[in-house]
């Protein structure tokens, strides 16, 4: 294992790019140097890490010699193109898009969740969806003392998971909608600003989006639960940065709120936020920068003996994304997996 590591940010001029970077340093992560990857477009430009300009490159065949670790946030084609290169010139590469989430040799890692799948990669790790991610957490305490049977989950999904244009576009969108003129939008299909709208990804014949199956079948591999029902409906909402998820839980038997609000309070990643006399529970503003799931309104499913209900909220770019894949790359280096057994994968 090297003393310290040489980590490369695919995609480091996107809003999880800069998340990653301002992580590293936050969390004191071992780097012995960084490289700044990213499109031709950005090449030339300049970003800080621990208070130097580091300049951004165009990726190229070379960038991944002498770099152990890549984490990528640059879309599922750049993936495809460009990780299987840095896998084969040694290093392991953490991967944000969902080019590698399903394959079978590619271990999809929450770390609060299954954190022994990491010692099975072969080179790529996924980080998974950031919805299934932010439920997963919220929900996989409960799952470890009572098997979850189904869940229906509605999701109420920020711009920042489009990326940073996406983000300033319901910014302009507004200003344009409050200037009395029409929104004009680019990026997301319709206007976002005060909007919303089923989340724009391909619908398949069973009537569900990507995103959602993405939930489902992302869900079934983190817990190791094949038979394990959901159903999802994500809807894209005017908020910035931080994921809001209405889930639904169907046990076995009965599970008392009690023991739920317990197990949460203590569940690592979460932060327990109810005052049921205040009406005060999770919202995004307030899991916004935080690395926290924010859950709350944990409550009987009135429809259902075996049901329970929670809300919860949190940071689509921290927990969704970036925290979640320094997290991995904090994991490998503290269980020495860094020269693990390398396959060049396929998607
Ligand atoms: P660039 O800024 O040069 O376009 P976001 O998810 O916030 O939209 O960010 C996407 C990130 O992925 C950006 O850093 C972007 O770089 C990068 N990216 C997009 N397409 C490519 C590509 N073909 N090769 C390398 N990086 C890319």
């Amino acid at each position: 294992m090297p003393d310290s590591v040489r980590v490369a940010i695919l995609g480091a001029t996107g809003a999880v790019g800069a998340e990653l970077i301002q992580l590293l340093e936050e969390r004191n992560f071992e780097v012995a140097d960084l490289k700044l990857l990213a499109s031709p477009r950005s090449a030339g430009s300049t970003l800080n890490f621990r208070g130097e300009a580091l300049p951004v490159e165009a990726v190229d065949d070379n960038s991944f010699e002498d770099i152990d670790i890549v984490l990528a946030s640059a879309g599922g084609s750049t993936s495809k193109a460009w990780l299987p290169k840095a896998v084969a010139a040694g290093a392991v590469a953490i991967d944000n898009s969902s080019a590698f989430r399903m394959a079978p040799n590619v271990p999809l890692i929450v770390p609060e969740i299954n954190p022994e799948a990491a010692a099975t990669h072969q080179g790529i790790i996924a980080n998974p969806n950031c919805t299934t991610i932010l439920m997963g957490v919220a929900i996989y305490p409960l799952h470890q003392v009572q098997p979850i049977q189904r869940v229906v989950v509605a999701t109420y999904q920020s711009a920042s998971g489009a990326g940073a244009r996406a983000m300033e576009e319901v910014k302009v969108q507004s200003r344009a909608i409050l200037d009395g003129k029409e929104p004009e939008a680019n990026i997301f299909p319709y206007p976002l600003a005060f909007n919303l709208f089923p989340h724009n990804t391909p619908i398949n014949e069973q009537g569900y989006c990507e995103e959602e199956m993405k939930m489902l079948n992302e869900t079934r591999k983190i817990f190791d639960a094949p038979d394990l029902r959901v159903s999802a409906t994500c809807i894209r909402v005017p908020v910035l940065r931080a994921h809001s998820e209405s889930v639904n839980l169907e046990f076995e038997s009965p599970f008392a709120v009690e023991k739920a609000r317990e197990i949460l309070s203590a569940a690592p990643g979460v932060k327990l936020v109810e005052d049921w006399q205040a009406n005060y529970f999770p919202m995004p503003l307030e899991a916004t920068g935080r690395d926290e799931v924010l859950v709350g309104r944990i409550r009987q499913d009135l429809s259902h003996p075996c049901g329970l209900e929670l809300w919860l909220s949190g940071d689509q770019i921290r927990k969704g994304a970036a925290l979640n894949a320094v997290q991995i790359a904090e994991l490998l280096v503290k269980k020495n997996l860094l020269n693990a057994s390398k396959t060049v994968v396929s998607a």
